[in-house]
Formats: C-alpha cells, sequence, structure tokens
C-alpha cells in the first residue's frame, strides 16, 4: 500500500520550494535567464511543446522527476503496455495503446484488433462502393467526442461525397435534426456502445430504426444499414443487429479512450482507412515516445508533472484547454471527459480519501472566441487558472493573412498571461484614475503546444500526449483512473423519477426540491 501522497519525501520538499518561490514570478525569472525557452521547451515529431511560462527553474523540474519516481511511475507505465490488470475495481487490463499495434501486435488483445481492423478495412471498402452518403454515429460519452473530435478536426482529409452527423443526447431535438437531412436509402446508421446499455444511445438508435422503417422504400433491406460497435455483442443482436455487421470492442479499452478501437469505424468511414491508420500511427508513435524518454525529455510526464505542481502547491485547480484552431473545436469537450471522468474522484485505489486534490476543473473554447468571452477572468480574476494553448503552424486555407493574426493572437495572450502589466506600465497609458483597472497581475502560466500541421498522424499525437498526461496524474494521485462509478447514482434515481413523470398518479415522494420540479412539469407540459 502506497503511503498518501502528502507524506511523500519528494511531495514534502515540492511543498518548501513552493514556499522559497512565493516571491519570485515567471516574469522575473525570463529577464533572469534568456535561455529559458531552450531549457523549458522539448520538439518530438513536428510537435513544439513549450512550458516555459509556468513557474518553474530546473530545481522544481529535478524535484517533480522525484515524485514522478517516488510515485513508481515508470513501473505503472510498464504494467500498462504489459497488460497487468490495473484497473482494480473492475479487474480489468488497460489497453488502448494496443489498439495502436498494427504494425507489429506485440499481445494477444492488440492480434485480434489487427483482425477487427482487417474485417473494419472490408467493410470501409464495402460501403465506399456502395450509394452511402451519409454516416451517423449514434453513442454518446466516449463513444461519441472522439469520433466527433477526430472528424471535424481532419474534414479536409474526408473521402469525397461522404458526411458524417453525430447524435448522442437525449434530447430528441438532435436525432431529428440530424434526420431531417437524411434519405434512407443513402444512410448507414452505427449504433455505438460499449456496454449496449446505455439510455441515450439505445432511445436514439430505437427513434432512428423507426424512422427509417417508416420512411425507407419497401425493398430496402434495414439490416444493411444499420451496424453496432459493442463489447456486448449479445445485447447488439438482441437489439437487431446481424453479427457479420457487430464490431468488436473490448473490456480492457476503456470508452473514454476507445476512439482508436472499433469505435473509430465512423472516423475509417468519413476519412478513408488508411488516414484512420495513420491516427493510430501517430498516437502509437507517443506511446513509444511516452514509455522510452527520460522523464524531463517526456511530454506527456512533464504536462502531467506541471499540473500537479501549480494545482497542488498555487491552487491552480483550473485548466483551461484553448486550441486556436476552428478545427479543434471540440477539444475541450474530449478533454474534458477524459480529465474528470478518469480522474475526478475522491479515493485512492484502497479506497481511502484523498488527502490532495484530484483532477483539475476542465473547461476550454477556440480562441479568437474565448477572448472575448472569458479571458477577462483568465487575466485578472481572482482565480489561478492554467491554461494549455494549441496552435497550427499551416493552415488548411490560403487566408495567410488571418492565420497570422489567429497565432500572433495566442502567442500574445501568452505574453500577456504571464508578464501581466504593473501599475506603473498602466499609468505611462494616461488614464491615471483607472490605473487599477489596468493593472494586470500576470504571472499565469501556460503550455504552448504547436503543430507543424494538423494531420491524422499529429492529431494521434496529440490525444495520445493527453491520455498518457491523464495515467501519469492518476498514478501520482494514486487513482484507478479508469472506472466512472460516479456517473452511476444520477442515472438510476433519472429511471425511477421518470417513473413518476409517466405514472399519472404516482405518489411523489421524493425531497421537496424535486417533488416540486417534476410537479412543475407535469403540470406544464
Ligand atoms: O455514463 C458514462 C459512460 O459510461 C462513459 O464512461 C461512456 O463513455 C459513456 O457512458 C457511453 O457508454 P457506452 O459506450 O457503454 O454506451
Amino acid at each position: 500500500m502506497r503511503k498518501p501522497l502528502s507524506q511523500l519525501a519528494s511531495y514534502q520538499a515540492l511543498q518548501t520550494h513552493a514556499e522559497s518561490l512565493q516571491a519570485e514570478s515567471i516574469r522575473g525569472l525570463f529577464s533572469k535567464d534568456s535561455n529559458r525557452f531552450e531549457k523549458f521547451s522539448q520538439q518530438f515529431d513536428g510537435l513544439l511543446l513549450d512550458y516555459s511560462k509556468n513557474l518553474i527553474t530546473e530545481e522544481i523540474i529535478n524535484a517533480l522527476v522525484d515524485l514522478y519516481h517516488e510515485c513508481d511511475v515508470p513501473a505503472w507505465q510498464e504494467k500498462m503496455f504489459t497488460g497487468d490488470e490495473i484497473n482494480l475495481t473492475e479487474q480489468r487490463a488497460v489497453q488502448h495503446a494496443a489498439m495502436r499495434e498494427i504494425n507489429k501486435a506485440t499481445s494477444a488483445l492488440a492480434q485480434k484488433q489487427v483482425e477487427v481492423l482487417n474485417r473494419i478495412e472490408n467493410f470501409v471498402n464495402e460501403i465506399h462502393a456502395r450509394n452511402i452518403t451519409d454516416i451517423v454515429n449514434i453513442g454518446i460519452g466516449g463513444s461519441h467526442l472522439g469520433p466527433m473530435l477526430v472528424c471535424n478536426a481532419l474534414k479536409k482529409f474526408a473521402k469525397p461525397g461522404i458526411n458524417v452527423h453525430f447524435v448522442a443526447n437525449i434530447d430528441a431535438y438532435e436525432v431529428h435534426q440530424v434526420l431531417e437531412k437524411l434519405i434512407p436509402e443513402n444512410s448507414l446508421f452505427i449504433v455505438t456502445s460499449k456496454s449496449f446499455t446505455t439510455q441515450e444511445t439505445l432511445v436514439n438508435a430505437n427513434t432512428v430504426k423507426q424512422w427509417f422503417e417508416n420512411n425507407s422504400q419497401s425493398s430496402t433491406n434495414i439490416a444493411n444499414h444499420f451496424v453496432a460497435v459493442s463489447a456486448n455483442v449479445k445485447k447488439a443482436e438482441a437489439f437487431g443487429i446481424s453479427q457479420q455487421y457487430i464490431f468488436p470492442m473490448w473490456d480492457e479499452v476503456g470508452g473514454r479512450y476507445s476512439l482508436w478501437s472499433a469505435v473509430g469505424l465512423s472516423i475509417a468511414l468519413f476519412l478513408g482507412m488508411e488516414n484512420f491508420k495513420k491516427l493510430l500511427q501517430g498516437a502509437r508513435s507517443k506511446d513509444e515516445h511516452f514509455r522510452n524518454s527520460k522523464p524531463d525529455e517526456n511530454i506527456p510526464v512533464l504536462l502531467a508533472l506541471l499540473e500537479i505542481w501549480h494545482q497542488h502547491f498555487f491552487n491552480s485547480h483550473t485548466h483551461a484547454i484553448l486550441p486556436y484552431d476552428t478545427r479543434l473545436r471540440y477539444l475541450p469537450a474530449y478533454l474534458q471527459q477524459l480529465v474528470m471522468e478518469s480522474n475526478g474522484k475522491y479515493v485512492d485505489r484502497e479506497g481511502n480519501t484523498l488527502d490532495v486534490p484530484s483532477a483539475p476543473i476542465v473547461f476550454g473554447d477556440v480562441g479568437t472566441n474565448a477572448q472575448h468571452s472569458f479571458f477577462q477572468l483568465l487575466h485578472q480574476g481572482t482565480h489561478a487558472i492554467s491554461c494549455d494553448f494549441i496552435g497550427v503552424v499551416k493552415p488548411d486555407h490560403d487566408n495567410h493573412t488571418q492565420h497570422n493574426m489567429l497565432l500572433a493572437n495566442l502567442f500574445g495572450q501568452t505574453q500577456a498571461l504571464m508578464q501581466g502589466q504593473t501599475i506603473e506600465e498602466a499609468q505611462q497609458q494616461g488614464d491615471e484614475n483607472n490605473a487599477p483597472h489596468k493593472f494586470f497581475p500576470g504571472n499565469r502560466i501556460s503550455n504552448t503546444i504547436l503543430l507543424t500541421e494538423l494531420t491524422p498522424h499529429t492529431l494521434g499525437m496529440l490525444l495520445a500526449i493527453y491520455e498518457h498526461k491523464v495515467f501519469v496524474q492518476g498514478i501520482i494521485l494514486n487513482i484507478n483512473s479508469f472506472d466512472q462509478m460516479g456517473v452511476e447514482l444520477g442515472k438510476r434515481l433519472a429511471s425511477n423519477i421518470l417513473e413518476k413523470i409517466e405514472n399519472e398518479n404516482a405518489e411523489l415522494d421524493q425531497d421537496s426540491s424535486t417533488n416540486a420540479l417534476i410537479k412543475f412539469y407535469k403540470d406544464n407540459s
């Protein structure tokens, strides 16, 4: 059993370091050292991580690396990569990285996945040869956010003549919005659900099936238009999908880590198999980097340690994801699930209450839009918020003037957050009375990640970096990052409440607030 985090010697040493840095500022550190960027940046395969705008010195990085070793992160990395059952509560191995071993499968599961990929490839060819113009993924959470992010980010690589749509919410508005645009004979529906028990997905799938039956020509064979991706083949069959059209996923791959598995079927259909494989290979290259690089050169490890440093010792409990690229607009939502569903827990692996904070709150939006909504608080608010700015050097269009402006804004914001503006600088602007309002404390931390291009390969790398970052944090916190028991209670209560809504004479025996909400809804609907 591991000691609580706060009792580890390396953690206590960090506490002492933090106290000695209280009077320091990132701006001050930059002015003392003109090589700061060289010291605190990493490049890998067309990706640059600049972490120089963190409140760190080389001594702090060394102290964080001590924490990494004291928490035995390398041993846990190996346990994950070699298939140990590290998801203790569910007694499962954690094998999303094995989904990316497409060139050399090193485990039985990776081998099985290669066979699944071959099936997917044949299926993609079959669909591309048919008159299918619209692919609809019906799924939620991990069965939705990853594919939606990737398909939107890489639209430029899409097969001509194919559209992709996503239906997730139980709110029927969404499914009907999509169905309005479709012709049944030209549409393929993928019911994606690891468990095949998720209410939203099954209800939406039934709505779509009903629509299909009502709107298709009598000669159309419904079986040719519905496929499933699931670890629960029996339930998918019971839903009416024939076995040859059920693509398996595995218990060892968590929903939020699953876009690399058959859950990526919509990606393979929309972008083509070659591009899906490039995405997997990009992620694979990061797996190798993560497994083999020294901690102080290891991008996911550095990101994890830096966030722990600022969260635990400088009260920075919120993390903003700020892609300066509209193609990455779904990245914040994707990372919210990845981070908060993985590490948003109050107990450690042994069931003891944590003595330190767990996952930060993640939010975000695209730049520059976000500058005109919540950046005021980032610059002058009273919360400490760390930021990841993500930019792409080469755009998908020829309007380089606007692209230069976009990137100038990204760089300018990271600079403003870091250096701030002193009262004297504010006064020099000639509006003495408002100088306090024009004071920017600065010392606000950010990482900048630049990709030279946004391709299947680089996007694969980027997402794998974040997966491994979350893994390292889970190990340091001694959390099981691979279950999500906190989502169950609300689901159970909702099903109880549904009964009360649907049954006219049901006794309202809940708390007074819930009773009143149910009553108001029933009275007014
Ligand atoms: O309720 C949360 C959750 O279980 C997520 O972890 C998961 O990604 C999502 O629901 C969808 O689950 P499934 O793929 O089993 O439908």
